[in-house]
């Protein structure tokens, strides 16, 4: 019989003390791709021991190339790969896995990468990444499921996106890096994680300017070399314990993180009721018991995040009044509805745009995550409701949350991880 982790709550718990912020998940994902670009060895600090990490080692290590994981610091060992490649069995399980299509082709010339297919909550195409690289001079076709790219080497060219994408804005960075001429990327996304993605690649020898900005413009060159790098803080994992703390009237400092990366959370926290202190590289957050209700729509950076969409629905479920969640980025991200309805969350939903009526307490009922998301939000809810919440199926959380479980009892929570023996 399969057996699956579920974690288990008792809410009520006042959140206190300090909590050390683990290295972005979205970050070091796209670094280790760029690792394919050069050989010799590749020392990053500061990674965050998550399944996604897993996964993307996995699939690096398929293509003949050895990575080791001491702590929190991983070393890949790149050589030219005898397989490029990302199987449907890998890439299923982690879209990001798309990354290394735009390394291998800008590189080697060839690729054949799964297409990632939908995700839990929905399509997510990836005809900008595709669009892309077909400007830079890629022959791109489609063969049982894969996309299969070739070329002989890029060609600098104008790519503007007409959404600027997180994936495709750092896939068509990684391909033409080492490509002829100069290429310019236009309406980019400027997400912290593919700052420094940018970053990263200028310490290899890329030559890439406009950094942080919505226009990257680009000159190839003939050669990359290693470098080493820390991964820089999780601003979404920063998020999630903000509001878990504000959800909880709780007093919490978070360690190791940047405020700068998350000032659109801090400024939506301190409207509903949070006192907020900052450092360089710290966030103390204080609060009473009572919340208020605040509105968000989700944007691009620096705006407010889609992946703190429903961990801000869990704290809005209890605030003082209504609110209303708009999700630009994704418009049906919203599997976490039904589960905080279940433990007695007043939420409509009409296409994107959810309104929630506060109510006093929620109550503890089994509920099952759909997503990784939505995974911390059912938690969230269960650090508050009466009783015993059982969240299923949390494989999910472990793909982005390191130890979520063991940082959230040393703030004081009472929750714990079990198996379960899943009844097919
Ligand atoms: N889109 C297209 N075509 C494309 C690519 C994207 O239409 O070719 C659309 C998407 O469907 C979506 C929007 O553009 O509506 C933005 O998608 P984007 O490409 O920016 O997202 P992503 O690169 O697939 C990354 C993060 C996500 C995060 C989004 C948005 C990683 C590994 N993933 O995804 O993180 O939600 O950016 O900020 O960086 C998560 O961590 O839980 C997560 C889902």
């Amino acid at each position: 019989m399969p057996v699956l982790d579920k974690l288990i709550l008792v809410g009520g718990k006042r959140l206190e003390g300090t909590v050390q912020i683990s290295g972005s998940k979205n970050a070091v994902l796209p670094i280790m791709a760029a690792s394919l670009l050069a050989d010799g060895t590749y020392t990053f600090g500061n990674v965050p021991r998550l399944r996604d990490v897993r996964t993307m080692q996995k699939l690096i290590e398929n293509m003949g190339i050895s990575v080791t994981l001491d702590g929190h610091t991983l070393r890949i060992y790149s050589q030219p790969c005898e397989h490029c490649e990302a199987p449907y069995d890998q890439v299923k399980t982690m879209r990001a896995s798309i990354y290394v299509l735009g390394p291998l082709v800008g590189r080697f010339g060839r690729a054949r990468v799964s297409l990632p297919g939908g995700c839990a909550w929905g399509p997510r195409p990836v005809n900008l990444h595709i669009d892309g690289l077909t400007r830079l001079g890629a022959k791109i076709h489609f063969e049982k499921g894969y996309i299969v790219a070739s070329a002989r080497r890029l060609k600098g060219a104008r790519v503007s996106f007409d959404i600027p994408s997180v994936g495709a804005t750092g896939n068509i960075l990684m391909a033409c890096v080492l490509a002829r001429g100069t290429t310019v990327i236009e309406n980019a996304a400027r997400e912290p994680e593919i700052t420094a993605l940018a970053g990263f690649l200028n310490r290899m020898g890329a030559r890439i300017e406009g950094i942080g900005t919505s226009r990257l413009e680009i000159e190839g060159v003939d050669e990359l070399h290693p470098a080493d790098t820390d991964v820089i803080p999780d601003r979404i994992e920063t998020g999630t314990f903000l509001a878990a703390s504000h959800l909880t009237g709780g007093d919490v400092t978070l360690e190791k993180t940047s405020p700068a990366l998350v000032n659109s959370i801090l400024d939506k926290l301190r409207i509903a009721g949070a006192e907020i202190t900052e450092t360089d590289e710290q966030i103390r957050i204080k609060s009473d018991r009572s919340i208020r209700p605040v509105d968000v729509t989700t944007s691009v950076y620096p705006g407010f995040p889609t992946d703190m969409q429903a961990q801000w629905m869990a704290l809005m479920s209890i605030a003082d009044g209504s609110s209303v969640i708009t999700d630009t980025i994704y418009s049906d991200r919203f599997t976490h509805v039904a589960e905080l309805r279940r433990l007695g969350a007043n939420i409509t939903l009409d296409h994107n745009v959810a309104v929630v009526k506060g109510v006093r307490t929620l109550s503890g009922a089994p509920v099952m995550s759909t997503d990784l998301r939505a995974s911390a939000s059912l938690i969230l809810a269960g650090l508050v409701a009466k009783g015993r919440t059982d969240v299923s199926r949390v494989y999910h959380i472990d793909r982005g949350y390191e130890t979520i479980e063991k940082k959230l009892q040393m703030l004081g929570a009472e929750i714990w991880r079990e198996q379960e023996k899943l009844v097919v």
